[in-house]
């Protein structure tokens, strides 16, 4: 590794806290709105590193700023802290306490990443100028979100830039992805009830059966996608609860689907929403049914900005060898960093932590997720190098 951080023997005293931190965490995860212990800790624990003015513009987010009090720009850096609904089953001796709840995305580590950066920063404060604002988000897994509350609290005001990371269990320990342009998807989510006339199984010439009208609809609805979306876009429709009936003999009078839509583009999201109703409208009436349609539009699109990443590219070239910069496509899950990227350009990048459990490496949200702790560091050292540059005299 090369870089241009100083003060090393800080640094390794800093990462043995970080997985300190981190494994206090994800021993007591709590759900989203309600990071009560979560934000206790950091906000304790930021008081303990001292030289930053904390707030929490939320009953459970925090917000600590580093004020140089000389005139520069202003980075916001942020992490989100709450956990899954979730029983762990990774048999760590640093397991969940908290039954049914589990950090099973690492929302764990990137608290105590920051958290380490906050502590490295206000170490190197007389060489940065303007601000560093480090942003403890709460509820990133459950819309409508953390971002947008902290965000109407005047969290981003000021601000000129915003990183965040994930660390990311698709990609190996050392490798970190920072891809430019759309980076998360817009996870929307529909509802659809099928409304038909319920009788005797045996007599269905009687019914207007709504099991059989939604497979219909089930079916349609894949040729949003496979024919109604150019194939160089992307997107995902899928129908993941069909609900209806109650006996092997009697037609039941509704049939209740939900499921989600992913999308990088705001064009493609708005005409799948559309032809989405078209479709369902004309399925159900073709065969003399009604249906009820409710489509929730979820958080925008991660988009990174061009000339941040081409920055935080070089950051990570610098930080970690330029073997280490990963190529990385989109992925289509969903994230409420693009909230605060409406705010000031920004970009979100993706440090590599896979680790096996059981011999096999878990995606996120799994029962046996775990996070690769080495990680940690190199998080650590990328966001300190891109606030220390941003920051620069200039
Ligand atoms: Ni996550």
């Amino acid at each position: 590794m090369s870089t241009s951080i100083e003060a090393p023997a800080t640094l390794a005293e800093t990462i043995k806290s970080v997985i300190a931190w981190r494994r206090h965490l994800h021993a007591n995860p709590e759900l989203s709105f309600n990071e009560v212990e979560t934000s206790r800790f950091v906000e304790e624990t930021l008081q303990a590193i001292g030289g930053l003015e904390i707030r929490k513009p939320t009953a459970t987010s925090v917000v600590a700023r580093l004020v140089t009090g000389r005139p520069g720009p202003v980075l916001a850096m942020r992490a989100d802290m709450d956990a899954l609904p979730i029983t762990e089953a990774t048999g760590l001796p640093f397991g969940s306490t908290n039954a049914g709840v589990m950090h099973a995305c690492g929302h764990d580590g990137h608290t105590a990443m920051l958290l380490g950066a906050a502590r490295e920063l206000v170490a190197r404060r007389d060489r940065l100028h303007g601000e560093i604002r480090f942003l403890f988000q709460h509820a990133e897994e459950t819309f409508p979100g953390g971002a947008e509350e902290m965000i109407s609290r005047g969290v981003m005001d000021g601000v000129t830039r915003v990183i965040g990371a994930h660390l990311w269990a698709e990609l190996p320990v050392g490798q970190v992805g920072v891809p430019s342009g759309a980076v998360t998807a817009a996870p929307d989510t529909f509802w659809i009830t099928i409304r038909g006339k319920g009788g005797h199984a045996a007599i269905p010439q009687q019914t207007v059966d709504p099991i059989a009208i939604g497979a219909q609809v089930v079916t349609n609805l894949q040729h949003l996608v496979a024919r109604g979306v150019d194939p160089l876009d992307s997107a995902v429709v899928s129908v993941t609860q069909f609900h209806a009936g109650t006996a092997h003999n009697v037609i039941p009078e509704t049939a209740e689907l939900n499921g989600t839509v992913r999308t990088l583009d705001a064009a493609v999201r708005t005409g799948i929403a559309a032809r989405m109703e078209r479709v369902i409208r004309g399925v159900t009436e073709a065969h003399g049914a009604t249906y009820e349609f409710t489509y929730e539009r979820g958080y925008r699109p991660v988009v990174n900005d061009p000339a941040v990443t081409a920055e935080m590219v070089q950051v990570v070239a610098d930080v970690c060898g330029a073997a280490a910069v990963a190529a990385m496509r989109p992925v289509m899950v969903g994230e409420d960093f693009s909230a605060f990227q409406q705010k000031a350009p920004g970009t979100f990048f993706f440090v590599g932590a896979a680790r096996p459990v059981d011999g096999e490496v878990h995606p996120h949200h799994h029962p046996k997720f775990d996070v690769d702790e080495r990680a940690l560091e190199t998080g650590v050292r990328i966001f300190v190098e891109a606030a220390t540059r941003y920051c620069a005299a200039r």
